[in-house]
């Protein structure tokens, strides 16, 4: 048995709630965590508003936030290869499982051991935000020099999609409020401040061509508005917003197997890669967390810490 913090309707915060549940029992092809520490996502309340309830089928009800976790496994899956009891992981929560949780299931294939060195939080942030990052530069397909756009280079995804940029040689410009100028560059993007004057001339007067290639991390209006910034409407990938395929860009293609996961884990173990956890919250003040998410105006990456007793400790 673990506290859990989920939701028994669909609905806006108020249907939020804590909750005892017994520990879940892996399916084979699960591991069973004791979470350390859970990341937090715009998918998260995504879900208990049921914008998206086909994500995790016809899950019943209570069902637990979060996607993504560290932990240490209390049992293995009889189809699971690779991980054993004991062993601190990273992965995700698909099954609808959630991870705002003191126990929890990780699909074992999109799960990987933590390497040492590693902080359970960072690691906590790669299944959803990193992996995504990676996924859409990667597919992107850009040559070093090309410059690419990022659409909310200040949030959990955005400033880590501006790292593996850079990384692969890229040349960055981030679009963000006012608050995401300091990390933004920190991560080495020009940044263009979209709520001071008009964010194409901006950019234009960066790059009067326009740019190589552009990841979408807000989609809506805001996409539309600087979609035709790319020079090629293929080298549009949006991680946001599906309807991206009508302006002639990608929805991203998202892989989360052991290889992405350990890719991401090595870039951040190497120095090279900073998630930007800028709130770490225990589970009592799960819901000051995600309503820092749902903002829909986070700067970096939000955590949940659930080494943490209930009340203790602030957010950082
Ligand atoms: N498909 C997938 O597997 C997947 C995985 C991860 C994330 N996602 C989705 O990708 C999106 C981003 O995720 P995230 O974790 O990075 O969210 P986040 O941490 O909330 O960051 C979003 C950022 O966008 C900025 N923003 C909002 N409006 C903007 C605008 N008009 N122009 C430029 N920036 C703007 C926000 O702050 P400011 O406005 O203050 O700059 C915020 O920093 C979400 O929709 C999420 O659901 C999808």
């Amino acid at each position: 048995m673990s506290e859990a913090f989920g939701f028994r309707a669909f609905g806006g915060p108020q249907v939020q709630e804590f909750f005892d549940r017994p520990d879940p029992v892996p399916e084979p092809a699960e591991v069973l965590i004791r979470v350390t520490a859970a990341g937090v996502n715009p998918l998260d309340h995504k879900l208990r508003s049921g914008v998206v309830p086909h994500f995790y089928g016809e899950r019943p009800f209570p069902q637990v936030f979060g996607a993504e976790a560290t932990g240490v496994v209390l049992a293995v899956g009889a189809e699971v290869e690779g991980l054993d009891v004991g062993d601190t992981v990273f992965g995700c929560a698909i099954t609808g499982a959630g991870t705002y949780a003191g126990t929890t299931v990780l699909v074992g294939a999109n799960t990987a051991r933590k390497p040492a060195g590693l902080r359970d939080d960072w690691a906590a942030t790669i299944p959803v935000a990193a992996t995504s990052a990676l996924n859409a530069v990667d597919q992107l397909d850009l040559p070093r020099g090309a410059t690419v756009l990022i659409n909310g280079v200040g949030g959990g995804v955005g400033l880590v999609t501006a790292q593996v940029a850079r990384e692969q040689g890229l040349n960055v410009i981030g679009t963000g409020g006012t608050a995401k100028r300091t990390l933004a560059e920190a991560v080495g993007a020009r940044f263009v401040d979209y709520t001071d004057g008009d964010v194409v001339d901006r950019v234009r007067a960066l790059v009067p061509d326009g740019v190589d290639g552009l990841v979408d991390l807000v989609g809506g209006a805001s996409l539309r508005t600087v979609a035709p910034l790319a020079r090629e409407p293929g080298k549009v990938v949006s991680v946001a917003d599906a309807t991206v395929a009508e302006l002639g860009g990608e929805m991203v293609r998202r892989r989360v197997d052991r290889a992405d996961l350990e890719r991401a884990a090595a870039l951040m173990v190497e120095g090279r890669l900073d998630p930007y956890i800028v709130g770490t919250y225990p589970l009592a003040r799960a819901a000051e967390a995600l309503a820092l998410v749902e903002s829909g105006h986070a700067l970096g990456k939000v955590v949940i810490d659930l080494t943490r007793g209930p009340g203790v400790g602030a957010a950082e």
